[in-house]
């Protein structure tokens, strides 16, 4: 039986299921491939590190650059993290024939231009599937499962964190800081953790998706991003009395004037199955043309769902080193790929989730509905709550009408001018 060699950048979390999973299920693994995946060096930091998985120290060394353009590896398995020395360390094994395994979303949301060219340019296989949401296969789903088909839109739960803090806001109890300690402790979070909170993460895994749905050039700063931090307690509890969840969405739409991506927490109706998405879970659900809509669950972070796909990949590039079929699959680098526009967020039509603190004064409310209603936004449901026991301040709060972006903001800032909303006001977009 022919060894295929594998040189593992990285042995933190993911690496060391990869490892792991190598070990544990080699069997099964050399069944389904017709070959062995071989681990021939382990390329870390710390030498005297204590590991997650173990791993014969002869294997281990503290150059990714020697080991990704080493004799003997076939695959390079990328799992250091970071952008630009991933993007050199990668771009050099392609130049040495290498086959490439990478989780890193941020590498190829910012480098996959680069990457792409290159890989193509050799003939190499750049495989990617453990870089969004985990261990659901959903670029396989996508690029394959869904080859025949035109996608139209995708909405998406792509971030663990961000879903496991809403999911246990929602609940009640914690502060956003115990919750996001949480997430981090038990290693769903990036190592900045900005990247989960404010959207960045699920911007970078939206670009590759939306790329793969569209075929359409997609540039990371195109795509609307809004994080979950400003959300208060009491948009939880307001989304619930009126029948919604809060959730942090991903989406992607084929419109007539172009594409719409956009990341940004959402009122989504209790009825849908994307609110029941539970914990660190993610779901992505698409709707296209041929197949209707379809939904995509599971374990979108943590370390034996990701290592999962990474070794998915390693046994679908090894088949193709068996057939000698490496870079068989399309990578049209984004140069190849038609532009298409970016709908820009004014154009957007949604109904609204507005809230306001006001003075609890005579004219208050009467002022405020006047500025929506000059701004053509029409309100369906109004109700007010005292924001805390030892303020004057109330919350109002306007669940409006279908209305377009572009004139919510505009009487947003009309309101500020008028000094009536005494904090910023919170505007949450209701999906539907
Ligand atoms: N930090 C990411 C998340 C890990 O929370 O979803 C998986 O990409």
């Amino acid at each position: 039986m022919r060894d295929i060699g594998v040189g593992l950048l990285g042995l933190g979390n993911v690496g060391a299921g990869v490892v792991r999973l190598l070990y544990e299920n080699a069997t099964a693994i050399e069944a389904r491939l017709g070959a062995r995946l071989v681990i021939r060096g382990v390329a870390v930091r710390d030498l005297q590190k204590t590991r997650l998985a173990e791993v014969d120290a002869s294997l281990l060394c503290t150059d990714p650059m020697e080991l990704a353009t080493r004799d003997g590896i076939d695959i390079v398995c990328e799992l250091i993290g970071g952008e630009e020395f991933a993007r050199d360390v990668v771009l050099a094994a392609i130049a040495a024939n290498k086959q490439i395994v990478t989780a890193n979303k941020a590498l190829l949301a910012v480098h996959g231009e680069a990457l792409y060219t290159a890989a193509e340019a050799k003939g190499v296989d750049l495989y990617y599937e453990a870089a969004v949401c985990g261990g659901i296969p959903i670029i396989r789903a996508l690029r394959e499962g869904l080859a025949s088909d035109r996608v139209e839109s995708i909405t998406g739960i792509v971030n663990g964190t961000s879903n496991f803090i809403t999911s246990a806001m929602a609940s009640g109890g914690s502060s956003f800081e115990e919750i996001l300690a949480t997430a981090q402790r038990e290693g769903y979070a990036e190592a900045d953790p900005t990247l989960d909170v404010s959207g960045g993460d699920a911007a970078h895994k939206l670009a590759i998706l939306a790329m793969l749905c569209f075929g359409t050039r997609v540039q990371l700063d195109a795509i609307h991003v809004e994080g979950i931090e400003t959300l208060a307690e009491i948009d939880y509890a307001m989304a619930k009395k009126h029948g919604y969840v809060i959730k942090s969405l991903a989406m992607a739409k084929r419109l007539d004037a172009g594409i719409e991506l956009r990341v940004h927490p959402a009122m989504v109706p209790q009825s849908w199955l994307l609110a029941d998405v539970p914990d660190t879970k993610n779901a992505v659900y698409v709707d296209s043309y041929a197949l209707g809509s379809s939904m995509y669950y599971g374990a979108g972070a943590g370390m034996m769902p990701t290592a999962m796909s990474v070794v998915s990949d390693l046994i679908e590039i090894g088949r193709n080193i068996c057939a000698n079929a490496t870079g068989s699959m399309p990578l049209r680098s984004q140069r190849q790929l038609p532009a298409t526009a970016v709908v820009p967020m004014s154009a957007l039509r949604s109904h609204y989730y507005l809230r306001f603190s006001v003075e609890d004064r005579p004219g208050t409310l009467g002022k405020l509905t006047t500025i929506l209603g000059e701004h053509r936004v029409s309100i369906a449901n109004l109700s007010q709550r005292p924001m805390a026991e030892d303020t004057e301040l109330i919350a109002v709060v306007a669940l409006t009408h279908e209305a377009i972006e572009g004139d919510v903001q505009a009487a947003l800032s009309s309101i500020a001018d008028a000094g009536l909303s005494l904090a910023p006001p919170q505007l949450i977009r209701i999906a539907s």
